[in-house]
């Protein structure tokens, strides 16, 4: 089958980015090919990341543009040159245009630091250890016009440790979503994820084993 050309669009450090390309070049037989990078700042460590893989790495800079509909333009221009079916937002800090998000509905994941509908927006990590819960988590969900509110494709629970601080809780998530991501990946590619037109995630691939419970903390004292 031929692969699905992917793009991934990002901000900053990019370890997404990585998870996705490392699991991509783990599998001669993935289902995706990444085929391009785009990076809203210059200079930050994912488009080196790119360029290491071997992966054409642009930036599109959203301050040269007078407004969201010129920037989300650039970016729709970009992506439609080089055949893009599957856009993964991976880190990528600005909020997109309601016209762009409907041409890609169906075709454009992201990844969110929390077990959504819980903590949305730009602090879920801080706003979880704020409100103390116990389990967060990560979510991969498709990308529709109100942020962090799409269709849920995988979700994985972190647990908070009373002793966490905003960095060890981050460096927890982030291993989740090194996991889930590549797997959302995978079936999105594979046809074996879609978003079917009630609004409401289909899933048709194998079966997978579910999880025990997660409780958390364990125990104390
Ligand atoms: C991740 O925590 C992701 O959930 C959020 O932004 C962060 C990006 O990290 N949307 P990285 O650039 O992939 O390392």
């Amino acid at each position: 089958m031929a692969k699905r050309d992917v793009a991934v669009l990002i901000s900053g450090s990019g370890s997404n980015l990585q998870a996705l390309i490392d699991a991509v070049a783990a599998d001669p037989d993935h289902p995706a090919r990444i085929r391009l990078v785009i990076s809203n700042r210059p200079g930050v460590k994912g488009l080196d990341r790119a360029a290491a893989a071997g992966i054409e790495a642009i930036v599109i800079e959203h301050k040269h543009f007078h407004d969201r509909a010129g920037f989300d333009a650039a970016l729709d221009a970009a992506l439609r040159a080089r055949g893009i079916e599957l856009v993964c937002l991976a880190g990528f800090m600005r909020i997109l245009t309601a016209p762009f998000v409907e041409a890609w509905t169906g075709r454009m994941l992201n990844i969110h630091p929390s077990l959504l509908p819980a903590f949305k927006g730009a602090h879920a990590i801080d706003d979880a250890l704020a409100a103390g819960v116990r389990v967060t988590g990560v979510t991969v969900h498709y990308v529709v016009p109100e942020m962090d509110a799409g269709p849920i494709v995988i979700q994985a629970a972190v647990p908070v440790q009373p002793t966490d601080d905003a960095a060890s809780l981050a460096r927890r998530i982030h291993t989740a979503e090194h996991r889930i991501y590549p797997a959302a990946l995978r079936w999105a590619a594979a046809g074996h994820v879609s978003l079917g037109d009630d609004g409401r995630t289909r899933y048709s691939g194998p079966a997978v084993a579910v999880n025990a419970v997660l409780i958390s903390p364990p125990a104390i004292g």
